[in-house]
């Protein structure tokens, strides 16, 4: 498999991120006083491929560094199942267990004043991730922090794969020679920040390249891959032979549309998604995805955990992590393809 480089230097300083990011998770030098930490994070939803594969590194995070400090950390991971109630409710009980600090991946980003107003009240410093609250929110308090990947940017790399791809081989995406690529479009939830953003900069980017387009239909398929494959089933039906790109806000849906087309047996449709979750990876190694952007998961929830444990521990953030504003972090992102 094949990571392309777009920017030497943008990838050097990403690698000394890495290094300085795990860092975070191992050898601190300085002398801490507490023994123990507490650190509540609540997930949007538990069963979400790409958070799940967060959680999977957090987890890392924490162990290496109870060991490479002898500090007790009590990671407690709570599952808000798509209910903002229900995320209300453990941010209630975080602050009532003690906790040093939250990390919460928001159910609705247009609804974390509540979860603030709690925070601020008891003190307890938030990392949000993945789901960006509204500035206005952000900008309510200096304890509040956001990780995430620039939902530009993955749109921009998911663009110029059919873009490149398309300029070696135009007959490996025109399929039926009729000098346009027809596409589907599977988008996100309508309420995220990078739904919208991913389609529109994915798109443009296409026409920005010289990539003859046409959009046959799109439609929501809320990040899922049940979703997408029940979308696709019925795409395949109502434009038979038509299809030839199935654009994808996230891996999880390009997924769910290679499953309507296994079960169709429909062959020669190219498909790229976003995340390179350990799935989506899996579908690109086996060529069943053209290709995918991922972000680094470790570089990601290593700069989660290094905020979260920083503030736990009392110390300043470290510096190495560049905060914009003082309180945002974009994670670098980068193109996976398998060579054609
Ligand atoms: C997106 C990601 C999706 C889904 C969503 C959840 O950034 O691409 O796969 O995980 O976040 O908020």
């Amino acid at each position: 498999m094949e990571k392309r480089k777009f920017g030497r230097a943008r990838w050097l300083l990403a690698g000394l991120c890495v290094v300085l990011l795990l860092s975070g998770c191992k050898g601190m030098e300085k002398a801490e006083e507490k023994k123990s930490i507490r650190i509540g994070v609540s997930l949007y939803r538990g069963d979400d491929t790409f958070i799940n594969n967060i959680r999977g590194e957090l987890e890392k995070c924490a162990k290496e560094y109870e060991q490479g400090h002898g500090v007790k950390v009590t990671l407690d991971i709570q599952d808000a199942k798509g209910s903002q109630n229900i995320q209300n409710n453990q941010v209630e009980r975080f602050i009532s267990l003690g906790c040093d600090v939250m990390c919460i991946n928001p159910v609705d980003r247009t609804a974390a004043s509540a979860m603030i107003d709690k925070a601020m009240t008891a003190e307890v410093p938030v990392v949000f991730f993945n789901r960006k609250p509204v500035e206005e929110d952000m900008d309510r308090w200096d304890q509040l922090f956001y990780v995430g990947a620039e939902a530009r940017e993955s749109a921009v790399l998911q663009g110029s794969i059919v873009v490149d791809r398309y300029r070696e081989d135009p007959a490996s995406l025109d399929k039926n020679g009729d000098g346009v690529v027809s596409y589907v479009l599977l988008e996100g939830e309508s309420s995220h920040q990078d739904s919208l953003i991913r389609t529109e900069w994915s798109i443009q980017t296409l026409k920005d390249g010289g990539v003859p387009i046409e959009k046959i239909t799109g439609g929501i398929a809320n990040w899922e891959r049940s979703q997408a494959s029940a979308l696709m089933e019925q795409w395949l039906e109502q434009y038979p032979g038509r299809i030839e790109l199935v654009v994808c806000n996230n891996d999880d849906m390009a997924l769910g549309a290679i499953d309507a087309l296994e079960r169709a047996e429909a062959e020669g449709i190219n498909l790229v998604g976003i995340d390179g979750t350990t799935p989506g990876l899996e579908a690109v190694e086996s060529g069943k995805l053209m290709g995918t952007v991922s972000s680094d998961k470790e570089q990601y929830a290593g700069a989660i955990f290094a905020i979260a444990v920083d503030k736990a521990m009392g110390q300043e953030i470290r510096q190495e992590l560049a905060l914009e504003n003082g309180k945002y972090y974009q994670c670098p992102q980068q193109i996976v393809e398998k060579n054609p």
